[in-house]
């Protein structure tokens, strides 16, 4: 309630707060039907996620389920909503905030990059369908930036951060690239030129590195874990 206070008294404008896990239906729903409410909407960010390190075999199906509902359920059923009064106005923005971690089948990461492949795959389905309307629409797919995304999971990144990407940096090139109508945003040259570098290689040697760096992730969370 202190940000929205803040945000309030910085920016002169109204802000309302509305509490919902996201992966409680129920929840969801409350934020959906606040959408619908909305006489006007002029941008829909579909941010909310998480990770969650370890082997998808070794946790619950009720945690893997949440995160499909908090990544993908929860953005679909939103812009869903959205949807018919921007059609409407003929206006209107939604960014779906992905991760470069989609183009990286890695060890640990295959709820969450799949999560994260959809929303992009989602993303661009819908801008063909909508193209020609006034309605942009952007995957936005970071790597590593420096937010309570690690922190929140207790693990202390303090050195390595120093070369990952702060959120202004994101966000600004986020909303530069929807300016340009650029539906997927992977901000920073060197992250583009890895996932094409990715991309490139022959699958059977992308799986055994896949394999290689996952087991070094995995290995460093364990130890994170112990400590
Ligand atoms: N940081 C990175 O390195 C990185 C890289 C690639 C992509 N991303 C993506 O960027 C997005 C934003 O993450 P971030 O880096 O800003 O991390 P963050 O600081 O941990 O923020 C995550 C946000 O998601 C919300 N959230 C998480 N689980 C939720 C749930 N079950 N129900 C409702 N809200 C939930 C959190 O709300 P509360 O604060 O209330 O818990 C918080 O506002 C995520 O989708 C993440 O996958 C992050």
């Amino acid at each position: 309630m202190e940000r929205a206070k803040n945000l309030e008294q910085t920016y002169h404008t109204t802000v309302e707060i509305i509490i919902a896990e996201l992966s409680r239906t129920e929840e969801m729903k409350k934020v959906e039907e606040r959408i619908k409410s909305l006489d006007r909407l002029d941008i829909l960010i579909n941010n909310a996620g998480y990770w969650e390190p370890g082997f998808l075999w070794e946790r619950s199906p009720n945690s893997l389920e949440a995160m499909i509902m908090v990544h993908n359920v929860a953005p679909v059923r939103f812009i869903r909503a959205a949807l018919p009064r921007m059609l409407q106005r003929d206006k209107g923005d939604i960014i779906n905030v992905s991760s470069i971690g989609a183009y990286f089948n890695m060890v640990t990461m295959e709820n969450y990059g799949a999560t994260k492949t959809y929303l992009i795959s989602f993303t661009e389905s819908l801008h063909v369908a909508l193209m020609g309307t006034g309605i942009r629409l952007q995957a936005l797919a970071p790597g590593l930036t420096v937010t309570e995304f690690h922190s929140r999971l207790g693990a202390d990144f303090t050195k390595e951060q120093r070369r990952w990407m702060k959120p202004e940096e994101v966000v600004d090139k986020s909303l530069r690239a929807l300016e340009k109508v650029q539906v997927l945003c992977i901000p920073g040259f060197r992250r583009r030129l890895l996932v094409k570098f990715a991309s490139a290689l022959p699958r059977p040697i992308y799986y055994k590195v896949m394999k290689f760096i996952g087991e070094k992730v995995k290995k460093r969370w364990d130890e994170i874990e112990k400590a």
